[in-house]
């Protein structure tokens, strides 16, 4: 059995019709970090959310393959079993569910070990310490009044708790202050041991914590170029220009 998440050829349209992904591959193994940069618009979020079985998203061509496993048509849930994750680049806000209970459902519906209440208060703990939250995020309502830079935070944690196989981080440095940025990016190192990231961002600072393996420019639903950490800087200092018009 071959270990990757191996995208091939994806063609993606929205459900109104409009072609957004036209032909993309990718594979990543685990322990690689992809990240992936382009224009606003380019179809960043739409490959994550496709991969991860968004309804919205009809793929019409190619296909999505998890060790293995021919994932393209299967519901988002089972996706998520077989070890996919999204962390989204705007967390939705859920009313009434508070962190800890949220966490505690989601670990026991996605995890294949079972977690005593005491292995999973431990596990919560210890990962809210690394991340700097307060005690009292256990209690607080799921994204409700959280700011921008704890929502991200929440999501790097719900990351840590369900350690998937496959996770696509969307911009998890957008909004994040200096210590926020370092704080989720020690996480990540941390939980990440043999699990495939495909980050997508717009910043090369975040490659101060953490050092990709690939770097894929995605333009008008296509990777024009695939390089190393080195094409992040180049970007940086360039912009997108010289891709346009190809
Ligand atoms: N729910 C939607 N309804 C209609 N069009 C959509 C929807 N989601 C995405 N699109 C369109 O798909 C294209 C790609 O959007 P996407 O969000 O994937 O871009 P992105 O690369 O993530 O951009 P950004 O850097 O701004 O986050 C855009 O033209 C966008 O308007
Ligand atoms: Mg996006």
């Amino acid at each position: 059995m071959m270990k990757a998440l191996k995208i091939s050829d994806l063609h993606v349209k929205t459900r109104d019709g409009k072609n957004i992904l036209k032909g993309v591959s990718l594979t990543v193994k685990p322990g690689e970090i992809h990240a992936i940069m382009g224009p606003n618009g380019s179809g960043k979020s739409t490959l994550a959310q496709s991969v991860m079985g968004h309804p919205f998203f009809k793929v019409t061509k190619g296909k999505i393959v998890l060790d293995s496993k021919d994932v393209t048509r299967l519901s988002p849930d089972k996706r998520a079993k077989l070890g996919l994750f999204l962390a989204y680049q705007n967390p939705i806000e859920v009313d009434g569910v508070n962190f800890a209970s949220f966490m505690r459902l989601a670990t026991k519906n996605l995890l294949k070990e079972k977690l005593t209440p005491k292995e999973f208060r431990n596990r919560l703990e210890d990962t809210a310490n690394k991340l700097k939250f307060k005690d009292d995020i256990f209690k607080r309502n799921l994204n409700e009044g959280f700011s921008g830079g704890e929502k991200k935070r929440s999501e790097i944690m719900q990351l840590a708790m369900l350690k998937p196989k496959y996770a696509f981080l969307d911009e998890p440095d957008s909004g994040l202050d200096v210590d926020g940025l370092r704080h989720i990016s020690e996480v990540l190192n941390s939980v990440k041991e043999d699990m495939g990231v495909i980050l997508i961002t717009h910043y090369q600072r975040i490659l101060k914590y953490i050092n990709p393996d690939f770097v894929h420019v995605l333009v008008d639903g296509r990777i024009v170029e695939s390089g190393d950490s080195s094409l992040m800087k180049q970007i940086d200092e360039q912009g997108f220009g010289r891709y346009e018009s190809k």
